[in-house]
């Protein structure tokens, strides 16, 4: 299903997660690392990527939730929707949680602001997860008519274009399909 907010023409969901999810995680392992530590510059560090986390992860939030409110209702694709958006909004707000304990003094956070960026981190492993299976399993965020021959996206002309010919480019279009697939079996004769 063919996202609705796309820049360049491909999903811009798909291209901001990676600031949330690269972020927040290496907060985590600043802290980790900040544990081993006394001078508290991790901490500070990790406070920051929180702060920056945070902010990209709500604009990334916009347009996923602009491409789950065009899946059908009552599809696979919907509930597995909702699960990955309540629990993408719920990883934000841990360590949303997590930064606003921090602010007295962030060189220093206190246990609960770990805690909540250790299970942000954690719920974030699940939910990402829950995105990958939108996007390869049920094909939200995807072209209609996508396959191995499609035009490029800024060609204006529809993915499936070209399908005629998908995937009998290469050896499968020089000596037809089954002698192409055939070569493990032949060598084994
Ligand atoms: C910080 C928040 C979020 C993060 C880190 C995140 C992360 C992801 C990831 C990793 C994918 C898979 C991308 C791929 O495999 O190429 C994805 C896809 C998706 N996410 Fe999110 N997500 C967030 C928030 C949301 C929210 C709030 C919603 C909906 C209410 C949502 C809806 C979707 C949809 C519909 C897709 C399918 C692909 C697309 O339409 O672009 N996401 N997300």
């Amino acid at each position: 299903m063919e996202s609705r907010a796309k820049l360049f023409g491909h999903p811009i969901h798909q291209m901001l997660i990676v600031f949330p999810l690269g972020l927040l995680a290496t907060a985590v392992v600043f802290d980790v690392i900040g544990l081993f530590r006394a001078d508290g510059v991790w901490e500070l560090m990790a406070y920051y990527l929180i702060a920056t986390g945070v902010v990209t992860g709500l604009v990334a939030a916009v347009f996923g939730a602009i491409d789950y409110f065009a899946i059908p209702g009552g599809t696979r694709a919907k509930y597995i929707g909702t699960m990955h958006g309540v629990g993408n909004v719920a990883v934000v707000a841990l360590f949303g949680a997590s930064w606003l304990l921090r602010r007295p003094e962030p060189g220093n956070p206190p246990f609960e602001a770990l805690l909540f960026s250790f299970l942000g981190v954690l719920l974030a492993v699940a939910t990402g997860w829950l995105g990958g299976e939108l996007v390869a399993r049920l094909g939200i965020g995807v072209d209609e008519g996508a396959h191995v021959n499609s035009p490029s996206s800024l060609s204006g002309r529809p993915a499936g274009e070209n399908r005629s010919i998908a995937g009998f480019n290469g050896p499968e279009r020089r000596y037809g399909a089954a002698a192409a697939y055939a070569g493990a079996e032949r060598r084994a004769r």
